[in-house]
This record gives C-alpha cells, structure tokens and sequence, in this order.
C-alpha cells in the first residue's frame, strides 16, 4: 500500500516535472542555440529579460514555440546546434531557417520531436548525401515537407534505408548531386512522395527508373545532366503526376509513349532537349487538364495535327525553336482549345497562310509566329481578339496591309513585324492602341507620313520605322512620347531637318515605361556598302541563335549581340539615332 502511494506520488512528481521542464526547456533550448552561435548577438533579443513569446521569429501556442521562422540572418549556425537545441522543443510543427547561413553536415541523427511537419533549411551551406537527407527525414516521425533546396548535398552515397516514411515534399533543387545512383537509389524509397524537386543540380546519366510512382504529384528534374532516351514505361504509372518538368536536360528519341498515361498532367516541360520525331502528344493524347505544354528548344518534325482534339483546357502552346513545317491548322482554336492564351509557334519551318480561324481563340494574350515561311495577309479578324497583348510576326513572306482591325487590340503593348513584306500606311485607328510598348516594322514596304498620333502613346519605347518608304518630315510630336528609348526611322524617304522638339523629354525617361524583360538581338553592319544601316535592333524571344542565318538579310551584318533581359535603353541611344541619315 506504502509502496503503490510512494509509486503514485512519485509519478505524479514525474509528470509534474516534465510539464515544468516543457516551459522552462523552451526557454533554455533557445538560449542555449542562441550561446552556440559565433556571433550570439544576432538574436539580441533572446533573453531571459524578454518574454520568449516575444523573440524574434518565434511564434508560440498555449506558452510553447510552435513555429521558429528566420529568413536572411547570417547566423552562421552549424548544424548540429540546430539539432541539439532547436529540433528538441517539444512543440515544434514548423521551422524555417532560410538563408541564414547554417552550415555543417545534416548526417548527425538528428534530435526531432514527434511534432516537427516542415522543415525548410533552403539556401544555406549544410552538405550531407543523399541518403542523409532520407535518414534526417526518418528521424522526424512526422515530418511531411522538407525543403534542402540551394544547400551543398551531393556527397558519396551509401547505407541501405527504408523508403521515406510520410514525407511529402522533399526539394533538393540547387543542390550538387552528381551521381545516377544516388537518383536511382532516391527514386526506389518515394514512400508516400507527392512532390519532388531535383531540379538545377548536375545529375548525370539516364532517366532513372521510378519504382512506385503512384503518389508522385509533382515531379521535377529540369536542368540537369540527363541524356539519351526515355526508356519505355518510365511513366506508365504515373497515374497522378500533375507536373512533370524534364526541361534543360539533354534527353534525345522522341518522347516516351508511355507519358500519354499520364493523363491527370497539367503542366508538362520538355523544353530545352534534343528530343525529335513528331509530336504525338497533340494528336492522340487525352490529357483534359493539360494548361501548359512547353516542347521549346528541340528538334521536332512533321506537321501539326489537324485537329487537337483531346487537350480542351490548353492555355500555353509552346513550339518555338523545332523543326516543325506545314500549315497552322484552321481548326487550331476551334476543335477544341478556345482556352489557349499563349501560343508560340517562331523559328520553326510553318507555310501557308495565317488562319482566320485563330480569332476562335478568344482568349490569346500573345501570339509569336516570327521567322517562320508564312505567307497571305495578316487577317483581320485577329483584330477581335480583345486581349491580345504581344502579335509579333517578324521575318515571314506576309503582304498585304495592317489590318485597321487591330485598333479593336486595346491591350496590345508589342507590334513587331519586321521583315514582311507589308504595303500601305500604318492605319490611323492604331492611335487607340493606348498600351502599345514597342512597335517595330522595320523592313517592309509601308507608305505614307510617319502618323503624328504616335506621339500621344504616353507608354512608348520603341519605334522602329526603319526601311520603308515613309514620306513628309518627322512630326514633332515624337517628342512628346514620354518612354520613347529608341527611335529607328533610317532608310525612308523623309525630308525636312531633325526637329530639337525631338529631344523634348531627354534626361526624363520614366523607366518603367522601358520594355520590360524581353530579349533583343543587336545587328551591326558588316560594312557591305549595300547595306545601309550602322546597327539594328531586332526582338529576339524564343528564338535559337544560330537559326538568324536564316534570315536572308542576315549577310548585311557582321555580328549579333544577344541582348537578354530588362533594357535600359537611355537618352544616348536616342542621340546616337538621331544622327542617322533620315
Ligand atoms: C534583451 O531584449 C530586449 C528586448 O529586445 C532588449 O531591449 C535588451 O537590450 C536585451 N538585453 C540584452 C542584455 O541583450
Ligand atoms: C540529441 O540529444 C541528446 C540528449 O539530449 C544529446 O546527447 C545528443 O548530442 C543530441 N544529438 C544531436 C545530434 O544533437
Ligand atoms: C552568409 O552567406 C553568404 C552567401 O553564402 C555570404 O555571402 C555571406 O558573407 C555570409 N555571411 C556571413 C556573416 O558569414
Ligand atoms: C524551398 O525553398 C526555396 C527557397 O526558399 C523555395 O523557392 C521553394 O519554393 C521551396 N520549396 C517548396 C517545395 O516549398
Ligand atoms: C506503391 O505505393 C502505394 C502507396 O503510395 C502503395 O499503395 C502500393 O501498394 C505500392 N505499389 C507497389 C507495387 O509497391
Ligand atoms: C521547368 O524548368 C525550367 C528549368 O528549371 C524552368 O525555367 C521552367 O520555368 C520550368 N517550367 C515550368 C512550366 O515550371
Ligand atoms: C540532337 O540530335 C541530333 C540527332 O537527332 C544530332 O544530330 C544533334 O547533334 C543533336 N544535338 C545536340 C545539341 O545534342
Ligand atoms: C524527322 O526526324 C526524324 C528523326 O530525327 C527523321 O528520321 C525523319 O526523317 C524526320 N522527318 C521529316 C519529315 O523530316
Ligand atoms: C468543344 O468544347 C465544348 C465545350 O467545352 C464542347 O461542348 C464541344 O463538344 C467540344 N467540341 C469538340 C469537337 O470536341
Ligand atoms: C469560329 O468557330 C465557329 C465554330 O465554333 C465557326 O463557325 C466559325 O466560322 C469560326 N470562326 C472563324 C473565323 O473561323
Ligand atoms: C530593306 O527592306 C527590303 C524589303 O523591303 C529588304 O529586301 C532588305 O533586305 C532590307 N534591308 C535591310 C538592310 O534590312
């Protein structure tokens, strides 16, 4: 009877004890991670005169921390600090330490809690392996997501684990992980895996086979190493897999049949490979909830399908930079992807003429057919196309006239169509265009006086009028163009003097006005004295560099400066123009 009294009491001592050493333990484990730091004074207000609550990036429930969050403070902890101290307070769910300059191996066992969710350590220097980074998620029993992205993991591989327990997202993007058999190895323990990213990191070899693929959501492995074919039934059961991006690899052969399964795919990027063949997936895939497919940069062939009928939600249509050759099919925008809003079909090898049909797609925001064989007039019903933002068709054989349509376009910031062989005036109904950002028609055979409207487009930057046979002199109010940043209107027929009001705003550009983020290509004259121009200037988005050889002008220049990015295009640009013979 003494004893069982003596037994309760003492458990009663015991539990007592642990709920006091709960409140007092916080307190101690963060002023003791906080004494582990080289420079302790980082988190000056972690201190016993402070209530813990209070400390910075500390976020308590019922007297406990419950999160930690601590962003861009160089704290230079090391690692295993973090794991005696910070991984054992007893209420923990989330901790972030990003950026904060921890450094040290992550193999040490670490010391988590049955709490601790999500752990994000991104972008500091911790090492490990790859098999660390499953034994670390291991010794959490509840950890769901963790995010190791930009770290240094990559070191040798070994041991022998069991598959990650109920983790959900691991990324490791911006890591160095060199070897296959690491990525052979990971792939064979995805567990309950969702969401996987790998991506930017220097994995070698060929595809790695996926053992269990059925909870993988999301799969990223873009930018890296990876090369040769796909080997079939990579994918075949991928059943879920709603992102899939292979992009930047070195991937050849044509896609994998069995990627067609993957049927519940959102998002999915090729982009940036070698893979060839033709497209199958436009044809006879039923992918119904596809948004996005990005086959950019390889080397396709064969002509599009005439009817793409099974991919109803597309929004981007991405094709540039392939080989691709024969008409845009009429039915593109009506069987059955109305939902397109991107489509980008440059630098490849299309002919025919631009289908009426394509103002279907009511939805387009940017069109981009350049440097393709198209032919026939720019139709007119794209002028209803009231969200089109970019129609941008330089270097194709397209005649006939700006349609005075497009002044339905009240969106439109980019009018580039250079390189045709467009006759007529620039239409008067284009002065609605209020958003118009660039417009650029060098190369054509346009007529008629430079139209004084232009001047009033208060978000202008760009005007290139280069190469036609624009008449009268230049109208003054040019100058009133607010962001005007280059002004191109060599090899016309104007008369008359420079105006001074042309300098009207100079040394008051608004930047922002400048052209926001799309790739130039500057062209200098290889001094062929049939070629009249000094430099020109030529939009350059989704375009293979080596692919301006096929531009027939091309042998009036020298040498092309790929110019990416945001311009800043300043008043000396607009003087070095003005001196130009015009
Ligand atoms: C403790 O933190 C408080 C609140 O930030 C601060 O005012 C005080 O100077 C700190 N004390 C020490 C000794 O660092
Ligand atoms: C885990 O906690 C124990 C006891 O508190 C300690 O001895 C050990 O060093 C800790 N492990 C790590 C990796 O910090
Ligand atoms: C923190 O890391 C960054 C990037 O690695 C480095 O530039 C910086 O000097 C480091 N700061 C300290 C205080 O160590
Ligand atoms: C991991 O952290 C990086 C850097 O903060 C962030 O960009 C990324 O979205 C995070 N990953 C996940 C899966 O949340
Ligand atoms: C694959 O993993 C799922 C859980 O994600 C499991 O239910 C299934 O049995 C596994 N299949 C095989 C063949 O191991
Ligand atoms: C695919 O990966 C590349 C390279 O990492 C990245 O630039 C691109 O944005 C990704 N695409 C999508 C659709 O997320
Ligand atoms: C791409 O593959 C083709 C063969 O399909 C080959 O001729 C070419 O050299 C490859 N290009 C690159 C950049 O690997
Ligand atoms: C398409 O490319 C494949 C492989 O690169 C080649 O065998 C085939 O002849 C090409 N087809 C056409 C029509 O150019
Ligand atoms: C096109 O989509 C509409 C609505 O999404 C649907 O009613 C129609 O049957 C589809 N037409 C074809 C040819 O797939
Ligand atoms: C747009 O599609 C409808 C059928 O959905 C068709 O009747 C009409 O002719 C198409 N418009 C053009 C310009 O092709
Ligand atoms: C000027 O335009 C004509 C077509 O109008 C074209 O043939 C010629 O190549 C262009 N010259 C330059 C240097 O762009």
């Amino acid at each position: 009877m003494v004893t069982l009294t003596r037994a309760v009491s003492c458990l009663l001592n015991i539990i007592s004890f642990f709920a006091l050493s709960a409140i007092a333990g916080d307190v101690d484990l963060l002023i003791s991670f906080k004494n582990s730091l080289p420079y302790p004074n980082m988190l000056s207000d972690w201190n016993r005169t402070n209530a813990m609550c209070q400390f910075q990036g500390v976020t308590c429930k019922g007297g406990h921390v419950f999160s930690l969050t601590i962003r861009g403070l160089p704290l230079g902890a090391d690692f295993s600090s973090v794991s005696a101290y910070i991984l054992p307070l007893a209420n923990l769910e989330t901790l972030t330490l990003h950026s904060t300059n921890l450094t040290g191996s992550i193999s040490e066992p670490a010391n988590c809690t049955e709490q601790l969710k999500e752990l994000d350590v991104s972008s500091n220097d911790l090492i490990g392996s790859v098999s660390d980074v499953v034994s670390l998620a291991n010794s959490c029993p509840s950890l769901q997501s963790l995010n190791l992205s930009e770290n240094s993991i990559g070191q040798a591989f070994y041991s022998s684990l069991p598959v990650l327990p109920r983790l959900k997202k691991l990324d490791l993007s911006n890591n160095n992980i060199t070897k296959n058999g690491d990525i052979q190895w990971l792939f064979s323990k995805l567990g309950l895996l969702i969401h996987l990213d790998l991506s930017n990191n220097n994995i070698q070899g060929t595809m790695p086979h996926i053992t269990n693929c059925t909870s993988l959501k999301h799969l990223d492995l873009s930018a890296n190493q990876l090369s040769s074919t796909i080997p079939a039934g990579t994918f075949s059961e991928c059943l879920n897999l709603t992102y899939l991006n292979l992009s930047a690899n070195h991937f050849t052969g044509n896609t994998p049949a069995d990627i067609e399964a993957c049927s519940a795919l959102v998002t999915l990027s090729l982009s940036n490979n070698n893979f060839s063949g033709e497209i199958p997936i436009l044809s006879h895939v039923a992918m119904p909830g596809l948004r996005l497919l990005d086959l950019a940069f390889n080397n396709f062939n064969g002509t599009l399908p005439k009817f793409i009928p099974n991919l109803t939600s597309l929004e981007i249509l991405d094709l540039n930079a392939n080989q691709l050759f024969g008409p845009i099919p009429p039915s593109l925008c009506t069987y059955n992807i109305s939902s397109l809003k991107e489509l980008y079909l440059q630098d490849n090898y299309f002919t025919g003429s631009i289908p009426d049909s394509l103002s279907n797609c009511t939805n387009l925001v940017s069109l981009d057919l350049s440097l393709n064989l198209l032919s026939g007039t720019i139709p007119s019903s794209l002028g209803s196309l009231s969200n089109l933002k970019d129609l941008i068709m330089w270097q194709n054989n397209l005649n006939g006239g700006i349609p005075s349509e497009l002044s339905y376009l009240r969106s439109l910031r980019n009018l580039i169509l250079d390189y045709n062989n467009l006759t007529g005036i620039i239409p008067d109904g284009l002065a609605s265009c209020t958003s118009l950002n660039w417009i650029s028609l060098a190369s054509n055979q346009l007529t008629g006086p430079i139209p004084i409207w232009i001047g009033k487009l208060e978000k202008l930057a760009i005007l290139v009028l280069r190469n036609n046979s624009f008449t009268g002199s230049i109208p003054l109010g040019l100058g009133d163009c607010k962001g005007l940043a280059y002004l191109d209107l060599s090899s016309n027929r104007l008369i008359g003097s420079i105006p001074p009001a042309l300098a009207k705003q100079s040394g008051k550009l608004v930047v922002d006005n400048v052209v926001n983020g799309r790739n130039y290509v500057s062209l200098t004259n290889s001094k062929n004295t049939q070629c009249h121009h000094t430099e020109s200037f030529l939009e350059f988005n989704g375009i293979r560099y080596p692919d301006l050889m096929r531009m027939p002008v091309i042998t009036c220049y020298l040498c092309f400066t790929l110019i990416c990015h945001t311009m800043s295009l300043t008043a000396p640009y607009l003087l070095r123009f003005l001196q130009c013979k015009v």
